[in-house]
């Protein structure tokens, strides 16, 4: 597996990844917008070769000290075999190089019955993330947002 940052389009490959995942990315305005920041955000794919990417990770500098995982996504069928966490810690290393001193990511809280978030909490969990605070009206009320924070 190669993970490289994206420099050129690779917004195709990123949106078929997010295709594969509907029980994460079922909303279509949102998909979209998570496609078009591949191009406005660093952004690094997994990739075999020269073959399709299948998995991304794209970043948000807040300020230079902490940035944010804006979007992590794993094809389907490639789930559970290193991928997120090798593109976590490749993302990780080089915000820290850059100065950052910290990572934070939001997802679905534990308060939302989806199985398929709490599979994603414990990846963050196993990654090294901890909860920072629950924001339960910052998407939607049906949505509460889990905030999760690492220092670099
Ligand atoms: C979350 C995601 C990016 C993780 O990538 P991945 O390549 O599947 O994960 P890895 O193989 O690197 O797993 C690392 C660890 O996470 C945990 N983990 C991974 N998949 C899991 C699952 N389905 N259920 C529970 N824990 C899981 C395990 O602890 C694993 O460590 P281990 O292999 O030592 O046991 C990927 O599964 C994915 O795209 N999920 C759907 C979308 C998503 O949740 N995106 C994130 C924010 S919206």
């Amino acid at each position: 597996m190669n993970i490289t940052l994206a420099n050129s389009d690779v917004s195709s490959q990123c949106e078929a990844i997010l295709r594969s995942l509907p029980a994460w990315f079922g909303i279509e305005e949102s998909l979209l917008e998570y496609v078009r920041d591949t191009a406005l955000h660093p952004t690094w794919v997994a990739h075999e070769a020269d073959a399709p990417a299948f998995g991304f990770v794209t970043l948000r500098e807040h300020f230079p000290s902490s940035f944010e995982v804006h979007c992590l996504a794993v094809q389907a069928d490639r789930r559970g075999g290193g991928c997120g966490l090798a593109l976590m810690q490749t993302a990780e290393a080089w915000a820290k190089a850059r100065g950052a001193r910290f990572m934070q990511v939001k997802t679905i809280a534990a308060a939302h019955p989806s199985e398929a978030y709490a599979e994603t909490r414990v990846f963050y969990e196993r990654a090294g993330y901890l909860p920072l605070e629950v924001f339960p009206d910052l998407w939607h009320p049906r949505n509460p947002c889990l905030q999760l924070i690492k220092a670099l």
